[in-house]
C-alpha cells in the first residue's frame, strides 16, 4: 500500500476502535478540572499547591487522562479501570469485591491503591501516582464503568444509531455513555468548551446539589476509601438508567437511542462528574491533612 493510503487506513482504524476504557477526554478533563477549581477555593489546606508541586505546576485536568495513553505500553493496567459484575438478573447486580475484583485489580482497589500511595509519598512514583488517582476517580463514576461483565459494561451492545457531533452515529452504550452524550451537550451548549461545562456543574454543586454535597465525601482515607461504594452506586446507576429506554425495556443491540433517553441521562451523567470532581478533591484534602 502506498504510505498515503497506508496512513488513511490507519486513520481510519483509529476512529473504528475508539478505545473504550474510559469516560472520553471529556469527562476525565472535567472530573479534574472541578476538583482543581474546588482545591483552589480552599486553599489554605495546601492542597493546592501539594498538586501544583507534584504536578511541576501541571492541573488535575490537565493529566486527567494521562492513565488511557499508556494502556497499551503497561498491559497490567488495564483492568484497574473498570468493574465488571459476573452476577445480575434484572434485578439485583450486586458488585462483590472477593468475586468481582480479584486482588483489588479493578477500578475500586485502584482508588484505594494510589490513594494510599499518594498518602505515602514515594519520591519516585508520587507524579504517577497521583495521575492514576485523578484518572481513576473519573472512571469508577462513570456508571457503564461498573456495570454487567456479560455485555462488558454496555460495549458490546451496539450499534446504538445515535449521533455524536462530528463523530458519526455508529456507537456502543458504553461510548454513548463514555463521551456521547457530553460531547453533544457540550457542542450544543458550551461551545465545545470543557472549563465552560465544568463551571455550569460547579455552580450545580453549590446550588442543586448543594444539601447532598457533604454526604457525598468520605471521611477517611487510611485504610481505604469509600471506593467500593462508589462503585455500587455506579452499579445502580447503569441498572437503572443507562441500561434501560424510556419505557423500561432492557436496551439491546440495533436499538436507536430517543432523543428523550440523552435528555433524561444527561442529568445523571451531570451529577456523576460532579460526585467525582467532589471526591476527588475531597481525598486530595484528606491526604494532606494526614501529611
Ligand atoms: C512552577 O511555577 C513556579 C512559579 O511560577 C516556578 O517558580 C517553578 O519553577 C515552576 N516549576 C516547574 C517545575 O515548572
Ligand atoms: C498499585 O500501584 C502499583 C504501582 O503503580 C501497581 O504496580 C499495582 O498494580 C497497583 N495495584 C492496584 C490494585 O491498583
Ligand atoms: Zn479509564
Amino acid at each position: 500500500m502506498p504510505p498515503a493510503f497506508r496512513n488513511l487506513a490507519l486513520l481510519v482504524l483509529t476512529f473504528l476502535f475508539v478505545p473504550a476504557h474510559s469516560w472520553g477526554h471529556a469527562g476525565h478533563e472535567i472530573v479534574g478540572y472541578i476538583a482543581d477549581q474546588l482545591l483552589d477555593e480552599s486553599d489554605e489546606s495546601g492542597a493546592s499547591s501539594f498538586v501544583n508541586e507534584v504536578l511541576s505546576n501541571s492541573t488535575l485536568q490537565d493529566v486527567a487522562n494521562w492513565a488511557d495513553t499508556i494502556t497499551k505500553t503497561e498491559p497490567w493496567s488495564l483492568p484497574l479501570h473498570f468493574i465488571n459484575v459476573q452476577v445480575c438478573d434484572d434485578d439485583s447486580c450486586v458488585f462483590v469485591p472477593s468475586r468481582d475484583c480479584h486482588g483489588n485489580t479493578c477500578v475500586s482497589g485502584a482508588v484505594n491503591n494510589y490513594t494510599q500511595r499518594t498518602l505515602a509519598q514515594h519520591s519516585e512514583t508520587l507524579f504517577d501516582d497521583l495521575k492514576f488517582l485523578t484518572h481513576f476517580v473519573g472512571d469508577i463514576h462513570q456508571p457503564l464503568h461498573c456495570a454487567k461483565d456479560a455485555d462488558k459494561g454496555g460495549n458490546t451492545i451496539k450499534p446504538i444509531y445515535y449521533d455524536v457531533t462530528d463523530q458519526g452515529s455508529e456507537f456502543s452504550l458504553h461510548q454513548i455513555w463514555d463521551f456521547g452524550i457530553i460531547e453533544n451537550v457540550m457542542a450544543e451548549e458550551y461551545n465545545g468548551d470543557v472549563t465552560t461545562y465544568g463551571d455550569y456543574l460547579l455552580s450545580l454543586i453549590q446550588t442543586d446539589f448543594s444539601d447532598e454535597v457533604e454526604d457525598w465525601k468520605c471521611d477517611t482515607v487510611s485504610e481505604s476509601t469509600c471506593a467500593e461504594s462508589w462503585g455500587q452506586e455506579s452499579v445502580d446507576t447503569a441498572m437503572k438508567y443507562a441500561y434501560l429506554d424510556m419505557q423500561g425495556n432492557e436496551i439491546e443491540s440495533e436499538y436507536e437511542v430517543e432523543e428523550d433517553y440523552a435528555k433524561t441521562n444527561r442529568n445523571v451523567i451531570e451529577k456523576r462528574l460532579a460526585m467525582g470532581g467532589v471526591r476527588l478533591a475531597n481525598i486530595i484534602e484528606l491526604i494532606i491533612s494526614k501529611k
